[in-house]
């Protein structure tokens, strides 16, 4: 994937393969503050904490105003509806058939993603819910929900 974007050849931009948890720009990075931070359908295999650690993180890169937009598959559309929203809202290390391999992923009710957005400085602005079916044959449909949200001065 990070091949394909370099050979985009997109002026301006530089592309890195890295742990996302543990990933930190330099405190006097050139990039920084950032426009805007994007996760989409990759934040799935970071823990509960780390993602708030995380979020926060990307809040501090953030120029006032600035978003984040992220896209995951909640609790509820991974097969673990109601149960989680009258608990804790979310559950580390959940064992996931993606593809054909097997992936632990922590997964988030809708409520939990809307506080931890929200707890981590950030006014959601926006909530979609998109189905989408793989072509892929090992893949099933998926029910996916993006969210953008602004920083909060
Ligand atoms: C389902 S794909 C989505 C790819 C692309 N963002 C998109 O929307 O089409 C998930 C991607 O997240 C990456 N990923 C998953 N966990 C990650 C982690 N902890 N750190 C960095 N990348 C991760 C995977 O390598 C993979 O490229």
């Amino acid at each position: 994937m990070v091949d394909i974007c370099r050979n985009l050849r997109l002026k301006n931009a530089t592309f890195q393969r890295a742990e996302i948890s543990t990933f930190r720009l330099p405190e006097h990075s050139e990039h920084l503050p950032l426009d805007a931070a994007l996760g989409f359908l990759s934040l799935c295999t970071t823990t509960y904490k780390d993602l708030q650690e995380l979020l926060a993180r990307w809040n501090s890169w953030l120029k006032p105003d600035g978003l984040i937009a992220i896209g995951t598959l909640t609790a509820a559309n991974k097969g673990y509806p109601e149960m989680l929203e009258e608990d804790r809202g979310y559950l580390d290390n959940v064992e996931i058939e993606f593809m054909g391999f097997t992936l632990y992923e922590t997964l988030l009710t809708d409520k939990e993603w809307q506080h931890v957005i929200s707890t981590a400085g950030f006014d959601l602005l926006d909530k979609r819910i998109v189905e989408y079916m793989p072509k892929d044959q090992r893949c099933r449909k998926e029910i996916q929900t993006y969210y953008l949200a602004r920083k909060r001065n």
